[in-house]
């Protein structure tokens, strides 16, 4: 396969690229296609590697407005809705599957071929996790999924925890879970998170907590997984998601634990769109933006990823696997307008995710690397922001995974 005439990674020039055998061959300008090869016109547009959905609650996705939507938009109206989704035995293993294959499709047709999916695992018979190991081996061929077991009422807190989250060690999961801020007390929250690490170590798998999704300036479980972290040397095994009590810790505190993440090599996934709209509800005005310090995280260095986190669900109504949305709602709700700043933007959705994600390795466009891009209709990333321009082609080692025919408009003035 031959690709033409398109600028990776916001280059100055375009290059044509060459796939052979599902890997990057040749990346040059002006290359002679062989006889038969298939050609793919690049007209300009950006190549980039393609996008990492890092947070997506893979159990709940697409119910929305099932069995009633959420009216006043809040976390806890959100929780009751999902808890009458159980009650009326909607949330069946066959239900489960059908809903996520189809929000990964979404993904994929969006350039996602990376996804981090939570699964909650305080329901008692974890009727989500087997379909949804099932569900990540049946896409492998279009997407890599990772599944965490996501202790969603805390482990400590929640009747036999620990033993449904060892099930879930056991049974196959990519990542261990937590979510200390919701656990009874400040000491449960802390002993939960070093109980999540042992159980990380223990089964050899990797570590994303929900960590600190509150606006409790006290609140401080970060600085607890973060020094566990580069104690145990597990650095780039991590991930805090959310973190959104940072924006409302005071600056000193926030110094000296964005040093500590910087030292300990974790990853920090933010979700741009579900903090803006589910933060700061308890705050009349002044009312805070609810997000985590993505900007001085950034700046000092840690990588930070962007997530969606739910789609289409109890707690977000919106959400369509276009990694373009929390990356709009970041730029403006963590004030990242420099020009370099919003060219950089597309970091947050590929390499800071495949950081997060422990796929780096082979990540990227370079000869050597598998043959897995997205082109998008515009020649670099701030002109995709403005103009929200499409994938046009997601291609997967080698193969092409979705198509895209941008609209056109006609002005009749
Ligand atoms: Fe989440």
């Amino acid at each position: 396969m031959l690709i033409r005439n398109v600028y990776i990674e916001n280059a100055t020039t375009p290059t044509d690229v060459r796939i052979v055998d599902g890997v990057f061959a040749e990346i040059a300008p002006q290359l002679v296609a062989s006889e038969g090869e298939q050609i793919i016109e690049g007209n300009t547009n950006l190549m980039l590697p393609p996008y990492v959905e890092p947070h997506v609650h893979l159990d709940a996705c697409l119910t929305a407005g099932t069995p009633r939507w959420n009216e006043s938009g809040t976390l806890f109206e959100g929780v009751q809705i999902f808890s009458e989704y159980k009650q009326l035995n909607l949330l069946s293993p066959e239900d489960v599957k059908r809903r996520a294959t189809a929000a990964l499709r979404l993904l994929a047709a969006h350039g996602v071929q990376h996804v981090r999916g939570h699964v909650d695992v305080t329901e008692p018979t974890l009727t989500a996790l087997e379909p949804l190991l099932e569900v990540r081996e049946e896409v492998r061929d279009f997407i890599d999924v990772q599944l965490v077991a996501f202790p969603q009422e805390g482990i400590l807190s929640f009747p036999n925890g620990e033993g449904l989250l060892r099930k879930a060690a056991a049974s196959g999961v990519d990542a261990i879970g937590g979510c200390p801020h919701l656990e009874f007390t400040r000491g449960y929250g802390a002993d939960s998170v070093r109980l999540l690490m042992d159980v990380a170590e223990e089964y050899g798998l990797l570590v994303d907590v929900h960590c600190d999704e509150i606006d409790d300036p006290d609140s401080r479980n970060l600085e607890v997984l973060a020094a566990l972290a580069l104690e145990r040397g597990m650095g780039r095994r991590v991930a805090a998601s959310h973190t959104t009590a940072m924006g409302a810790y005071p600056d000193a505190y926030a110094h000296k634990l964005i040093n500590l993440l910087a030292r300990s090599e974790i990853s920090i996934i933010s979700n741009p769109m579900v903090n803006m709209h589910l933060g700061g509800r308890f705050d009349t005005y002044p009312k805070r933006r609810g997000l985590t310090r993505v900007k001085e995280l950034n700046n000092a260095g840690v990588p930070v990823a962007f997530g969606e986190d739910d789609l289409q669900d109890p707690w977000h109504p919106l959400g369509n696997g276009d990694m373009l949305d929390p990356v709009w709602m970041g730029v403006y709700a963590a004030q990242l307008m420099g020009y370099d700043e919003l060219q950089d933007a597309y970091k947050f959705v590929t390499y800071n995710g495949a950081r997060a994600l422990g796929v780096s390795e082979g990540y990227g466009i370079r000869v050597g690397n598998p043959a897995n891009c997205i082109l998008l209709d515009a020649p670099n990333f701030y002109e995709v922001l403005r103009t929200h321009a499409p994938v046009t082609y997601s291609i997967r080692q080698g193969k092409i995974v979705a198509k895209t025919q941008p609209a056109q408009t006609t002005l009749y003035i």
